[in-house]
């Protein structure tokens, strides 16, 4: 069967291709939908990952498959040491090269010749700016030209991540995107990581559950929300960083 996206689709509005994805992907599991968007949109799916446990499961499931969808990181510069090594570990076992998305050097050299390399702790404003230049603007050039987002943002990490669909239109990145993990509890993604021998990142051994940049991510304590360690020092309202508006 061609599953390639034909030209008169082209012309059908965008929640009329959302509502047909969702028929057709209703019953599937992660690694068929992954296959059927491949498919679909060939040489137009891409997942980006942070090499968060979560993000862990996806890379397994579409190496594992063979699934020809782009992986992709945005390395701020900021990430932690054991992120790098997580990243350089999932490369050796899957036999694959993570592609890696840059801050664009000057907007990033102005920014810290005018404000200091701390510059998040002092206002929410820096801290947005500083985000903007490390990860929204390269997330843009990733996106560009593509036709699916993959991503592993899951609802339990906090009320607004409740808002998001399994399969949704982007508006804001002209995208669609699929969060294959949205519904998946904590359990679950352990689980999978043990059962399939994934690697991740030891930091979530060590009471780190959201991990972002090392300046910007504590470990959290037990009754905390799970994304009490993000942007600690900022009210709980302002936690997001740009890259998944709900
Ligand atoms: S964030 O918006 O607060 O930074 P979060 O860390 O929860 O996002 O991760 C949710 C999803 O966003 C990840 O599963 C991944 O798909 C994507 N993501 C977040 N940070 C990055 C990154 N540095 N590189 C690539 N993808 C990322
Ligand atoms: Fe900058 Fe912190 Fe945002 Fe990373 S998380 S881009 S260091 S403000």
């Amino acid at each position: 069967m061609d599953n390639t996206i034909q030209p008169k689709e082209h012309l059908t509005t965008i929640p009329h291709q959302i509502s047909g994805l969702m028929d057709q992907t209703a019953g599937l599991d992660m690694d068929q939908v992954l296959k059927l968007l491949a498919a679909r949109y060939p040489g137009q799916v891409v997942f980006s990952t942070s090499f968060s446990i979560e993000d862990q499961v996806i890379t397994h499931a579409i190496a594992s498959n063979e699934t020809p969808i782009t992986l992709f990181t945005l390395d701020t510069g900021r990430l932690f040491a054991e992120t790098y090594s997580v990243w350089s570990s999932t490369n050796d076992k899957y036999h694959t090269r993570v592609k890696a998305y840059y801050p664009d050097r000057t907007l990033l050299e102005k920014f810290l010749n005018e404000k200091g390399p701390n510059a998040f702790y002092e206002s929410v404003d820096n801290r947005k700016e500083c985000c903007r230049i490390r990860k929204v603007e390269p997330l843009k050039r990733a996106l560009k030209g593509q036709a699916v987002w993959v991503t592993g943002l899951r609802a339990e990490h906090s009320p607004e991540r409740k808002d998001h669909a399994l399969i949704e239109w982007d508006e804001g990145n002209q995208i669609i995107k699929y969060n294959p993990l949205l519904h998946w509890t904590t359990l679950q993604v352990r689980e999978y990581i043990d059962k399939n021998d994934v690697p991740y990142n030891v930091l979530h051994d060590r009471g780190f559950v959201s991990i972002g940049c090392a300046p910007c991510t504590r470990a959290i304590k037990s009754g905390e929300d799970f994304r009490a360690g993000r942007w600690w020092w900022e009210d709980a309202s302002k936690k997001e960083c740009g890259l998944h508006a709900s």
